[in-house]
């Protein structure tokens, strides 16, 4: 079997995880370009990484390569895996794009693949027919607690992987990658039909901001006060949270509705969200009789806080953080998306639009978000 040179970009907690799943398969080779010092000196003393699975045992690898460098990171890599937030990414990109071969197919994707990945590497590595652009729906387990360049917990995995590819991709491409992914993941990795069926589907940007939204938006109970102690985001879920994020489900749902009858594209694969956590976690749910009930009754969720500082000028307590992932991320690079691609279908979507409205001022203004990529004429061809 011919060596696969896998480059993992990203040295947190989904990119300690993968590489040491990767490091199990037979001839395999993994490099992992990461900003953290730390995971760079723990590899050169040649410290191991774990991996503390669900089930009480440990995995164990030695990484091919650890460097901040990123021209050694992918230079020769097969397979590229960003597995930085969907904000980093433009700049992750721009750091390795140079350094990618130009005499083999490198497979270049996201995990997970949420935010328009395609529309970014689209414009990322413009004039580059040998490069795959793909992205995964999901991380394929949830990864915590993470004691860079040593450890890493494994959580809960998914039973199926869903992968897409750019629109621009041949068959011939999109059967290899399936062939390389399954060979990294095994037999459980789905090729979707269009990218859109992971960019449409309902996830955190709207679980995150609508939770916010109820807790510390206008109407809600905290509305400019501090929390005593910091919160559970799921199991603590405000019911305003519920209700809003409810509301941008279904309106989620209507633009997947209008945009798959509008471009002719069968986006069926693409649930509620509220199908898609009662699919994912099953059992693990007491009780499914409502949006928040599933919040706050699923164990996978729990113990999980909310991304909380504490509060300025000595006062004692906590506020959400106005730099956190829920912002940075989720609304800027997921949210406005959703908006933009609405407001292209003309279609009306007023409690996204509240949300991201209140969001952005939270956290003074948007400095970079999707809109820096996502293509100007979309849905039309330039
Ligand atoms: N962990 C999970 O269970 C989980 C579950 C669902 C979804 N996700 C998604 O998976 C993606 C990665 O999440 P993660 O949990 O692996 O994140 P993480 O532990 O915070 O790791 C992200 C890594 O990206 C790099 N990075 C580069 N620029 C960054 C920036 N501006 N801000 C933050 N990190 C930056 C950092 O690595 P270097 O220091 O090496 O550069 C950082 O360690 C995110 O999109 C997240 O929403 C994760």
């Amino acid at each position: 079997m011919n060596v696969l040179k896998v480059a993992i970009c990203g040295g947190g907690r989904t990119g300690h995880l993968n590489a040491v799943l990767f490091k199990q398969l037979p001839d395999v080779q993994v490099s992992l370009l990461t900003r953290n010092a730390q995971v760079v000196e723990q590899h050169l003393r040649r410290t191991p990484i774990q991996a503390l699975m669900p089930d009480g045992s440990t995995l164990s690898a030695q990484l091919d390569r650890v460097t901040t460098d990123a021209k050694a990171a992918v230079e020769d890599a097969d397979i590229v895996i960003i597995t930085v937030p969907a904000h980093a990414r433009p700049q992750t990109l721009q750091s390795i794009a140079a350094h990618l071969s130009t005499d083999k197919p490198v497979y270049i994707g996201a995990i997970p693949g949420f935010c328009g990945f395609d529309w970014l590497a689209e414009a990322a590595l413009a004039q580059r027919p040998n490069l795959v652009i793909w992205g995964m729906k999901d991380v394929p387990h949830t990864a915590f607690d993470l004691k860079p360049g040593r450890s890493i917990r494994m959580g809960g995995g998914k039973s199926q992987l869903y992968v897409a590819t750019h629109a621009r991709e041949s068959q011939a491409s999109r059967q290899q990658l399936g062939e390389l992914l399954s060979r990294l993941y095994g037999p459980c990795v789905t090729l979707l039909d269009n990218y859109l069926e992971i960019t449409l589907t309902p996830g955190n940007p709207i679980m995150h901001s609508s939770v916010i939204y109820g807790l510390i938006g206008p109407y809600g109970q905290w509305h400019r006060k501090i929390f005593p102690q910091p919160l559970c985001w799921w199991t603590e879920c405000p019911e305003l949270g519920a209700y809003f994020l409810e509301r941008m489900d279904e309106e989620s749902q209507r633009l997947c509705a209008v945009i798959s009858e509008r471009l002719g594209v069968d986006l069926s694969s693409v649930k509620s969200l509220k199908q898609e956590i009662v699919d994912a976690y099953g059992e693990q749910i007491r009780d499914r009789s409502s949006m928040l009930s599933i919040l706050r009754t699923n164990q996978a969720y729990n113990d999980i806080l909310a991304p909380m500082v504490p509060a300025d000028n000595n006062r004692a307590g906590y506020v959400i953080e106005r730099q956190s992932r829920a912002f940075n991320e989720d609304v800027a690079y997921g949210l406005v998306l959703l908006v933009e691609m609405a407001r292209r279908f003309e279609l009306k979507v007023p409690y996204i639009e509240e949300v991201l409205q209140w969001s952005v001022a939270y956290m003074q203004g948007l400095r970079d978000s999707a809109l820096d990529y996502f293509p100007r004429h979309w849905p039309h061809a330039a």
